[in-house]
This record gives structure tokens, sequence and C-alpha cells, in this order.
């Protein structure tokens, strides 16, 4: 070996090589022509990716944001290496409109083998899953939700969040939606990478094969009890990770709110972290001051706003089923229902100043709002005018879910929402058979939206969907089942 292949060998031991990459590869930024494939390892060498008759490596670079802080490494010596990461990248390309493609990631040890399918043209139907507040974390193992009722205030759920979860993406990954939006709180603590490593570990199942397309919650600013809370160092520090993760429209760093048109449908997601006047009353996040040197504002004449209207300005032209994503859900009977501040009957997270957006998304006649923060199933119905894009103005109802059943609470009503119209608490009372639920109640789930082209419009069926677990032994098994919430919505041109 003379001194040059030394050093290449010396090299390539420094750089540790997992048998296992660190995120299995996950999709993003779907169009009708192809998708961008990540993937995050240890490893930065070119890895083949092969799919249809093409192949082509990807590129790497060090993601520096997706370290552990040191009090992490302190306290859980057991966390994964804290060597330099990165993230790979590959655009697949060259495919048709709902094109199904197997790929394949050449990565040394083990290939990694998935299909996926191109997003079909504006007059297919499609399929879309929403969820939020995952709030993955690996404490959720072994923990119980509160599951409270009058008779017995302190119950608890009958399976782990880490299950709950689990059961969830699988019952998703089965349904094949085109694309899974999740409105928010995706990770506990958005400053703790043990918590981002939990969140993938949990979605390798079905992100190689489902883009995700996410809005930021404020766990996605919140860095951790331990780390820095909602300051404004810990804040950047946790939304960096976020951003460093998702390119929902394939840009270089994840954007705060985006559009993606699926179908005969546009999803408008946004960033809601951050109301003004800060501290005030028209803070979504009262007193989470820190978000607001670069969350981006919503409020009228703001960047987010304007960019917002114009974009549900063309929605409305197109005739697109409009949904608009964001985390914290404006009219709601949980806790975050009530009015911002401190004291008796407000909270200091709440929702409403979010019902500032509400006059923009009636004008232009919003089909949908996903939303979560409130951990709650529940549909609100707003009713107002919207005014079509050939002026007219006509009756109009704005569909607020709060979908975030996702993995982690089941919490029970705090407050009277007047717009609600099902609520699972209250709506789907538990029917148990002996020590057995047979139906009913509150549980992990998601809302599944269907949506397909009519000869003069479209069509959308939301189904909210409950995964029910039901005792076998010593053993859980799980089964999908309805709200009688389903709804039908339909627009004629
Ligand atoms: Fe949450
Ligand atoms: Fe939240």
């Amino acid at each position: 070996m003379n001194s040059r292949q030394l050093l290449l060998f010396v090299l390539l031991l420094a750089v540790p090589v997992s048998a296992e990459p660190i995120v299995y590869p996950y999709l993003q930024n779907p169009t009708q022509h192809g998708v961008d494939l990540y993937w995050v390892d240890t490893n930065p060498n070119p890895v083949e990716v092969t799919w249809l008759k093409m192949k082509t490596a990807s590129r790497s670079i060090p993601a520096p944001e997706l370290r552990f802080q040191e009090q992490e490494e302190k306290e859980f010596p057991q966390v994964r290496s804290s060597a330099t990461r990165f993230l790979h990248r590959v655009s697949l390309t060259g495919l048709s409109p709902s094109q199904e493609v197997e790929y394949m990631v050449h990565f040394p040890e083990r290939p990694f083998r998935e299909r996926f399918k191109a997003l079909p043209t504006e007059r297919s139907k499609v399929r879309l899953i929403a969820y939020a507040d995952s709030e993955t974390e690996p404490e959720s193992t072994g923990k119980l939700a509160k599951w409270g009722t009058r008779e017995q205030p302190d119950r608890k759920y009958l399976i782990d969040q880490t299950t709950g979860y689990r059961e969830n993406l699988k019952t998703i990954r089965e349904r094949q939606p085109n694309a899974i939006l999740i409105a928010g709180d995706l990770v506990e603590s958005g400053g703790e990478q043990r918590d981002w490593d939990e969140f993938w570990d949990q979605n390798k199942m079905i992100a190689g094969a489902i883009p995700l397309l996410p809005a930021p919650g404020n766990h996605e600013y919140w860095a951790g009890p331990r780390h820095g809370r909602y300051s404004k160092s810990g804040s950047r520090w946790a939304i960096d990770k976020y951003r460093t993760y998702f390119h929902p429209v394939g840009k270089e760093r994840g954007s705060h709110y985006y559009r993606k048109d699926i179908g005969p449908a546009t999803l408008l997601s946004l960033d809601s972290g951050d109301g003004l006047p800060h501290g005030g009353s028209g803070d979504s996040n009262h007193f989470l001051e820190a978000a607001g040197d670069f969350a981006p504002d919503y409020h009228p004449g703001s960047e987010q706003w304007n960019w917002l209207e114009k974009e549900l300005g063309e929605a409305q032209r197109a005739g697109q089923f409009t949904i608009v994503m964001f985390h914290h859900c404006p009219y709601s009977s949980g806790t975050h229902g009530s009015e911002p501040g401190t004291g008796e009957g407000k909270d200091e997270q709440s929702g409403q100043p979010l019902r500032a957006l509400t006059p923009l998304l009636m004008r232009y006649g919003v089909d949908l709002v996903l939303s979560g923060h409130d951990e709650m199933f529940e549909r609100s119905e707003v009713e107002g005018f919207e005014i079509t894009a050939d002026g007219r103005q006509q009756k109009h109802i704005v569909q607020v879910y709060d979908v975030g059943i996702g993995g982690d609470g089941l919490r029970d009503p705090e407050r009277n929402n007047e717009y609600s119209k099902f609520l699972a608490f209250h709506h789907s009372p538990e029917q148990w058979h002996l020590d057995q639920i047979v139906s009913g109640g509150r549980h992990y789930g998601h809302l599944e939206i269907d949506v397909e082209p009519t000869e003069n419009g479209w069509k959308a069926t939301l189904n909210p969907v409950y995964i029910l677990p039901i005792k076998e032994g010593a053993d859980w098994s799980f089964e999908r089942r309805l709200y009688s919430d389903s709804l039908v919505i339909y627009q004629k041109h």
C-alpha cells in the first residue's frame, strides 16, 4: 500500500458507516412527473438509485442541524452516534401522471426497494389523509394517554402512544392515499434529535411510498423542557431541524408555507406560529414571542397573508377543492379553544387568533381547514358568504377540523364551541361488551379525503376514521372504523 492508498484507507475508516441509514428514504415534492427522494446517513458517499430504466447517484450535504444537543447526549448516552449526518437527495424524474414506479436505493449493505405513484392530473380522483399531533418521542413507548370520563377522571387509554401511532400509520398505508397531510406537532420536542429519530423510525413504513406534506406546529418551535423551551435560540434550533427534513415543494430548505396541487384539490399549508402583536391578544402563541423573529406573520398585510390571498384567488378561478392547513385550530371545544391570554378562562396557546384568517378563507370559498393542537376529533362549520370568481355573492360553509389524534393525546372537551357539529367525545359514545370496547369513543385516527371530478365540478367525501383496539388474550388487534359523520360536498361550476 503506497502512502496515497494508506491515506484513502484511513479516510474511509474515519467515516463511520452504519448498516442502516438513520432516516430511511422518504418522498418530498411530488409532482405529475416525478418526486424527490431524501434520506439521512452518516455516510456522505453517493448512493445509486434506479427507477424505470434510469439511474442516478445521490448528492449529499452535511446536515449539522440534525445533531443532538449536548444535554441530550449527557442524559441519554445510548443515543445514536453524534457523528455528522448527511442529507442525501435524488430527483426521480421522467414519469407520467399517475404512473406507478418501483425504485431501488442501492445501499451497500442492504438495498431499499419501494414503490410510489406520481400525482394524477386535475381531472383524476385523489385521496388525501390528514392527521396532526403525533408528537413522537422515545418516552411515548409505554405511555398511555389520559382517557378520562366523568365517573373515572383518571382512566388511561387502552394502548400506548407508540402503538397507537404505529397502527394509525399502518391503516393509512393500506388506504394508499396520494399524500399524507400533517397539520403540525409531528414531534414532542422539535429541538430534541431523539424525538425526530423516533418520528422517522415510525414513518419508515410509509414515507418512502407516500409523500408527507406537513405544516409546522408549536412543538416544531419547542426546543424541549430542558433545552431552551421557547427561547429565541431554542425555537431557532428546533425549527431548523424541521426545515432540514421537509422540502414539500422542492426548495433547498423547507418552506414555512407552500402550495401543492393534487388532482382537483389545492393544498395551501401555512405557518400559524406567530400572531401579532407579540404577547398581545392577537398572538396565536401568546408569550411565544421568540418565534416572532423568524416565524412568518399571518395577519392582513403580512407576506404570508398576501401570498395566501393570491393563491386562494387562483385556486378559486381554477374551481379547485381548496384545503387550507395550519396547526392552531381556530374553533374548538378543547383547552386551546379559549381566548388568548393568561388567567381564568384564557389560554397562552390559544387557536382563536387564527380566526383572523376566516374572512379571507370565506371570501375565496375555502372548502376545508385542517388543523390540530387540541388533540380531539372535532368538526366545526363556519357560515358566511363567498365572493365567486365572477363577482357573485353566495352562501358558503367552511368546514374546520381538529384532526389532532395522530398518536399522542385523546383529550376531553373543556368549553362550549358554538360552531361544533361533530365531536367524538359527545357524538360517538363508547359501546362496551363485557371488558371489550366494541365501538365509539375517542381513539387515534385520521381524516380520509376523497376528491373526484364530476362533469361540471367535483365531489369531495370526508370520512373521519378511528382505529379500534380489540383485546385478544394478552395481545391487541386493530380495526378501521368510521365515525358517523361522513360528509359529502359538491361543487358545480
Ligand atoms: Fe399537540
Ligand atoms: Fe400544538
